[in-house]
């Protein structure tokens, strides 16, 4: 895949968001490019999840414009988003546990983007398409037809993965996607992470873990308190500084 690593695909500007008199985020800034991976840091409460939600359209900020492709946009809910290639993995994957992998990579999804001659497909068909997505993500499961309630919290956050890149996302926003992962499966994660950025997706990481950061990010960004605090291309700056960071620190 081609792309200009230099246009931003994605853009926040002087964001604000209020709940009430509580301010999660006040004229924050946020950017990314086709091909970036963006890791996000900030203590708890630090808006960090809020940003997505707004960049995803699930929360309408207070104040302040999102660009996507150069374009001012104004999302009334995630569809909005999803229908311009911005897909986001939530904390809490809200994965349907009962059904299996391969009805919730299509959950919900109505033919209104690329997935037209999905409509009428027949559940070989479907299973046939996820076991390909699947495989194309290196994620391994059993089969298609294996319920997400018997998937390990690797292969959970695999499939929400794989459910937010089945259909052509140009970005990929995860919310602390390793958090709940034994140390063997969060690796496998962070591969996805790298083989998505190969694709061309520009993705936006939350974490907490400078593991993550490190291995994955292209940039890193910090919040404080709502607002942006420093920012930096991961190869000028350390761990050391970044932790500093999260906790409103200038060296
Ligand atoms: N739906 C909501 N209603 C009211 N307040 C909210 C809501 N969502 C977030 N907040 C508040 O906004 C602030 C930022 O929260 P947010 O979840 O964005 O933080 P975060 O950086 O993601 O933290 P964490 O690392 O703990 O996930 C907090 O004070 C939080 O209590
Ligand atoms: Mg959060």
């Amino acid at each position: 895949m081609t792309f200009n690593s230099s246009d931003i695909i994605l853009e926040a500007r002087g964001v604000s968001k209020y709940f009430g008199t509580i301010t999660a985020l006040e004229n924050t800034n946020l950017n990314l490019r086709p091909g970036e991976v963006l890791g996000v840091v900030g203590d708890n409460g630090a808006g960090k999840s809020t940003l997505m939600k707004v960049l995803s359209g699930l929360f309408k900020q207070s104040a302040g414009s999102i660009f996507f492709e150069g374009k001012k946009v104004e999302f009334s809910s995630p569809r909005d988003s999803q229908n311009l290639g911005i897909e986001m993995v939530y904390q809490d994957l809200a994965l349907a546990e009962n059904l299996p992998i391969g009805d919730n990579i299509f959950l919900g999804r109505e033919p209104t983007r690329n997935f037209g001659p999905f409509k009428f497909l027949d559940h070989k068909k479907r299973k046939q398409l996820t076991e390909e997505h699947l495989s194309r993500l290196k994620i391994n499961v059993k089969s298609a037809d294996q319920r997400v309630e018997e998937l390990s919290g690797g292969q959970r956050q695999a499939v929400a993965i794989a459910r937010a890149t089945a259909f052509d996302a140009k970005i990929v926003i995860m919310d602390e996607p390793t958090a709940a992962l034994a140390v063997k499966e969060v690796g496998k994660v962070l591969d996805l992470i790298k083989g998505l950025k190969d694709l061309g997706v520009g993705v936006i990481v939350i974490s907490h873990r400078m593991d993550d950061i490190f291995t994955v990010s292209d940039r890193v960004m910090a919040l404080f308190q709502g607002t942006n605090f420093a920012e930096s291309q991961l190869r000028q700056t350390s761990r050391d500084e970044v932790i500093g960071w999260i906790m409103g620190k200038k060296i």
